[in-house]
């Protein structure tokens, strides 16, 4: 048989349950907003470095999952998430990206947040501390006592992220929620102080979860070219995928023969701590974040869906806060030749995806995305995809091959291999 007709071609493939997902998750708004409410108002999110905040009053605010939110260093010097939200009438208080409170603006109060609308101000505690013309208007029915912000779970963890999480209930710790992802990294990440040299961000035509995709997967090295020279060995087939408690995966290490590259050398010199020289290591954790770290360049991809078919992704690049000048600049110019936005593997990465965004749009025909390789759980295997798509399965109660229907654990663990990954690593 050759081309398909349409019925051939819409027919379920010839796979396992579980070894391929319905493309409508990746376009349906409905979709999208329950993933919202139902995964990322649930989740740890690493939304910035603790290195962004460097001395006491600076603050950066961003969103989880569409809800203001702002990070903010004390005179404590302790970090903490509020939402960016006035308890008075529901003005976003704080609209620029970041800055400090230190210093007053005109209508900012020094050390304080002012909600420019109607003057309240707030200590970097969260505390309400002057209501304008309190007395006059609430006279003894309303005090400062009783209008707070809404403080946010907030961690500083493995190797200086600020995790928040919208979700009081919580019962995870980071640590918990990572269930040993993070081990392989620690190690290299916890030694010394690390700072953010490189911030971008691109706003993408495509699903969040195609971002993710293609960290979870090396298969798709065929479209790197840097890659294929640098890498495509008996120790680079070897590397292993495997998948960790709450959706997470790791990919394993394998040393990168940079030299092969024209213009390109050892980054062995500036190697993390602990990492062997030109190693690469590859952390994705559920639902939609990236760790990278190759040799002497840390990378942190953040993920914020804005539509079924939109997603901002920063893209932080890290080194040791120790790092002389020189060393910095051959650290970024590490980073930037591989993952800058003019770097050599990045906008490969991003023409995919738009690419693939363009067939998946709102009104596209539902397709069938296959993630069936089984290559022992190595670097070829899709059971980083499958992994993935098993846990979005079980916080929505959707099949991933049929969003129409529930969720079926029993189906999925039969096939994808999944099971037996999660217990050799955890
Ligand atoms: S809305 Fe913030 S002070 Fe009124
Ligand atoms: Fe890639």
């Amino acid at each position: 048989m050759s081309a398909r007709n349409h019925e051939q071609w819409s027919s379920p493939p010839k796979l396992a349950e579980g070894e391929w997902v319905d493309s409508r998750i990746y376009s349906d708004q409905a979709i999208f907003e329950e993933e919202n409410e139902k995964i990322f108002k649930h989740a740890w999110i690493p939304v910035c470095h603790e290195s962004e905040l460097k001395d006491a009053y600076a603050f950066r605010t961003m969103t989880i999952a569409n809800e203001p939110v702002i990070v903010v260093r004390g005179k404590d010097m302790q970090v903490r998430a509020f939402l960016n939200v006035c308890p008075h009438r529901g003005n976003m208080i704080e609209r620029r990206p970041s800055g400090n409170f230190k210093d007053g603006t005109p209508s900012g109060t020094p050390k304080r947040m002012t909600c420019m609308f109607h003057a309240w101000q707030f200590d970097m505690k969260g505390k309400c501390v002057y209501i304008s013309r309190q007395e006059e208007g609430y006279q003894d029915r309303l005090c400062t006592a009783d209008v707070g912000l809404r403080e946010l779970k907030c961690e500083v963890y493995f190797g200086g992220f600020v995790w928040v999480c919208l979700d009081d209930n919580i019962e995870m710790t980071v640590e918990d929620w990572a269930a040993g992802a993070l081990d392989c990294l620690a190690p290299s990440l916890n030694e010394e102080p690390l700072e953010v040299f490189h911030y971008h961000k691109a706003i993408i035509p495509c699903n969040y979860k195609l971002w993710h995709d293609t960290n979870c997967e090396f298969y798709h090295d065929f479209l790197h070219y840097h890659n294929r020279i640098t890498g495509f060995n008996d120790a680079y087939f070897a590397r292993k995928n495997s998948g960790f408690k709450n959706g997470h995966i790791n990919v394993g290490s394998f040393e990168v023969q940079y030299d092969n590259y024209e213009g390109f050398h050892s980054r062995e010199e500036l190697s993390f701590p602990h990492l062997p020289p030109n190693h690469w290591y590859m952390i994705d954790m559920f639902p939609g974040v990236n760790f990278n770290l190759r040799g002497s360049a840390l990378r942190c991809d953040l993920m914020t869906p804005l539509g079924p078919d939109k997603v901002m992704i920063e893209f932080r690049g890290l080194g040791l806060a120790s790092d002389t000048p020189e060393e910095r600049q051959t650290r970024i110019d590490h980073h930037n030749s591989i993952w800058g936005p003019f770097g050599r593997n990045l906008h490969e990465d991003l023409i995919a995806v738009t690419a693939q965004g363009s067939c998946m749009h709102p009104n596209a025909e539902k397709r069938n995305i296959l993630q069936g390789r089984h290559e022992n759980e190595t670097i070829h295997d899709e059971n980083g995809m499958r992994h993935y798509y098993h846990e979005w399965g079980r916080w929505l109660n959707r099949s991933p091959s049929n969003p129409d229907e529930e969720f079926d654990e029993s189906l999925i663990a039969q096939s994808s291999g999944e099971q037996a990954a999660v217990q050799a690593s955890a």
